[in-house]
């Protein structure tokens, strides 16, 4: 992505009183992108979207629309728009009506009009459905009234604040998909807001998390998952089991060397550098890393075992060795295609682990509280900067 970016963000903040909701947010969003802001509730997400729209405007920092200083423009002379959280489609007007009202505020020529709309409900496939009244939808398609309102207006970006909040669990994830393939078909650049992980997984180019207003990683849906800047992003986007590391050794001639590292449940590991976050190396010293950092697995890389499984030395000895733990089985818990199995630990929460049903069958016969063991390649560890983790 090398081309200039659509909108540029730098060094945003926005105090209210001394409270910072966005604190030195500096971002970029690319032409034809879905972007979405993803972090929990009160970290600055809506924040940022309003001072995009211009419905806000920024303590300190700049904020640029295809290269042009936005922030003195007013909201309706910015070509963004913005689709509600409650989307907002008026009652008494037919579906037809809503879609052209922003057009005839701003006294586009009639036939040009019914042409824009016409096309608008095309795209959001509400052709036959041009004359009825809003009551006379389903909450899916009232949603796609709101969104032919904006696109009938052609803006350079939609903003979406949590745009399928208000629909239940089924139609959103059909909304999800329906969304994906409009952006394709208009080629709008879209900034989504949720907090709602595996929306933006599943609907974003990239993501950017933010924190307590501060941005904490900006990339790929994959990227978060697999190269996490920190425990906080890497248990955001999905499920960790963390271990505070007590020590960790590095060669300091060879940073290509494996690093021994050490936690108080599942002793001294061998494990290959990769697993470190970036940061580890860059501003963290070795020194630094005992009482900052975690060592954490996902439960899709823990196998399960009713025996103990035996320790390899010569594993041991490679880049990579196993971890392994001792507990006993809890639940069970069926999912469709695979199973989440608790394994109960002494002194800390269980873990969990997602194994085959086939797995889960076998464990379920040997009875709730039965001993086992779990075990994972540290190939699969991720070694991260604890500084983070949500409270
Ligand atoms: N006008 C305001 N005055 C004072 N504080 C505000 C104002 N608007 C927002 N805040 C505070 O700023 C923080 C960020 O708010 P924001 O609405 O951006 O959160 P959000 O990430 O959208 O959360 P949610 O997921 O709950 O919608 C919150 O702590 C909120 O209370
Ligand atoms: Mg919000």
């Amino acid at each position: 992505m090398s081309e200039a970016p659509i909108v540029s963000i730098k060094n945003l903040s926005k105090y209210f009183g001394r409270f910072a909701a966005l604190e030195n947010v500096s971002l970029d969003i690319q032409a034809g992108e879905i972007f979405a802001l993803l972090g929990p509730s009160g970290c600055g997400k809506s924040t940022l979207l309003r001072i995009i729209s211009g419905f806000e405007t920024p303590s300190e920092g700049e904020l640029l629309l295809d290269g042009e200083d936005l922030i003195p423009l007013k909201p309706n002379k910015r070509p963004i728009n913005m689709v509600f959280q409650s989307y907002a489609v008026f009652p008494h007007m037919s579906v037809e009506d809503n879609v052209a009202y922003g057009l005839k505020m701003e006294a586009v020529a009639s036939k040009d009009i019914k042409q824009r709309v016409a096309e608008s409900l095309a795209q959001v496939h509400l052709t036959d459905f041009s004359h009825r009244k809003p009551h006379q939808l389903s909450g899916g398609q009232r949603q796609r009234v709101a969104l032919a309102r904006v696109l009938v207006k052609k803006p350079r970006l939609l903003l979406l604040d949590e745009p399928l909040s208000a629909l239940d669990a089924k139609l959103r994830d059909a909304m999800r998909l329906e969304l994906v393939k409009l952006q394709e078909a208009v080629g709008i650049t879209f900034v989504i807001v949720t907090h709602d992980q595996s929306e933006a997984m599943a609907m974003a180019d990239r993501i950017a998390v933010l924190s307590e207003g501060k941005l904490r990683q900006v990339a790929t849906p994959a990227e978060l998952y697999q190269r996490p800047v920190d425990a906080f992003v890497a248990d955001f986007v999905g499920t960790i089991h963390a271990f505070d590391v007590v020590s960790v050794s590095i060669s300091e001639s060879d940073i290509n060397k494996p690093l021994t590292i050490t936690t108080n449940e599942l002793g001294e590991l061998v494990c290959p550098p990769s697993i470190a976050a970036d940061s580890i190396f860059i501003d963290q010293g070795v020194s630094q890393l005992a009482g900052q950092s975690v060592l954490a697995v996902r439960p899709e890389h823990i196998e399960l075992h009713l025996e103990a499984p035996h320790n390899n030395a010569a594993i041991n000895q490679s880049s990579h060795g196993r971890a392994q733990l001792m507990g006993r089985l809890g639940d069970i818990a069926f999912q469709g295609q695979h199973s989440i199995v608790e394994v109960m630990l002494d002194g800390r929460d269980s873990l969990t682990a997602i194994v085959s049903n086939t797995v889960a069958q076998t464990l379920h016969q040997s009875g709730h509280g039965s001993p086992i063991w779990a075990s994972w390649s540290t190939a699969n560890m991720l070694l991260l900067p604890n500084h983070a983790l949500p409270a």
